[in-house]
């Protein structure tokens, strides 16, 4: 499994691709704002576009998604164009993150443009993220129109099962693959009973179907999570930074270090530290 970046701090993607084991980087307006936010608070003068060329450039050799801000058809083809434009000659590396459904009908009522855009901005040769994916039917619509990647929600539909059946949760908190049982049944979503379930139907869909479009798992809050996602068969996680170092994490390798360090014999250490 690939793992991304869920994050639009240069900091962090500087980190995490230091480590040489990062594959992408996924942004969207909320990760945007944040790393705004954050370099406002910094005092850094750096213009948008100075900021997120640096960022394709310490992710070159690896796609990056940015995600278009309009709503309407017309409007988001004519933004995802201009965004790929602007970008991607940097490093050669930009694919454009659309959602499936803006879900903001137009005067007509039209509410489902998302997947036009995808199909248009696909023939046009644009590498499309089709975002914002909360059931199988919507991958499998992004697939069909031509989507280089689908980004199921884990986590947010996790959210969402617990809000309707009023558990209380912390973002973080981990929630069954397998789904959550409650009075002898399992909860769910219209079929869907946790995040990862939501992504091992899609990749059991695309396999069937022998579709190319790969799957990120994508909203994952923690590193069980990660697991599961690779154990479902995502082609990709993407992940915020937190999650990418709790991965490396277990109590027992810090233990043990703590033990291999206080039995250093010195003469077998001073046999390389003096060459
Ligand atoms: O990749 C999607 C992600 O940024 C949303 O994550 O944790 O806000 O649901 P979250």
């Amino acid at each position: 499994m690939k793992i991304f970046i869920d994050s639009a701090r240069l900091d962090e993607i500087e980190q995490a691709f230091g480590y040489g084991i990062i594959d992408g980087v996924t942004t969207n307006p909320s990760l945007l704002k944040k790393a705004v936010d954050k370099l406002e608070e910094s005092g850094e003068k750096i213009t948008i576009e100075e900021y997120l060329k640096k960022i394709l450039k310490i992710a070159k050799g690896t796609p990056v998604s940015l995600e278009v801000t309009e709503l309407k058809q017309d409007k988001m083809i004519d933004q995802g164009k201009k965004l790929y434009k602007m970008f991607n000659p940097v490093a050669n590396n930009v694919n454009i993150k659309i959602p499936v459904n803006p879900s903001f009908p137009d005067e007509e009522g039209r509410d489902f443009e998302g997947i036009q855009v995808v199909k248009t901005l696909s023939k046009a040769g644009i590498p499309v993220n089709c975002t914002l994916i909360f059931t199988p039917e919507q991958a499998l619509l992004a697939a069909k129109a031509g989507a280089k990647y689908v980004s199921p929600f884990a986590g947010r539909i996790d959210d969402y099962i617990r809000k309707n059946n009023n558990i209380s949760f912390k973002k973080t908190d981990y929630y069954p693959a397998e789904g959550f049982e409650e009075n002898g049944k399992i909860l769910d979503d219209n079929g869907i009973v946790s995040g990862i379930d939501l992504v091992a139907q899609i990749v059991d869909i695309f396999h069937i179907y022998n579709l190319k479009a790969e799957v990120i798992a994508a909203s994952i809050r923690n590193s069980i999570q990660a697991r599961e996602s690779a154990l479902a068969g995502a082609h990709i996680a993407t992940l915020p930074y937190g999650v990418i170092m709790q991965l490396l994490v277990h109590y027992k390798t810090k233990e043990g270090m703590k033990n291999f360090t206080d039995d250093i014999v010195p003469e077998y250490e001073k046999l390389t530290r003096d060459k």
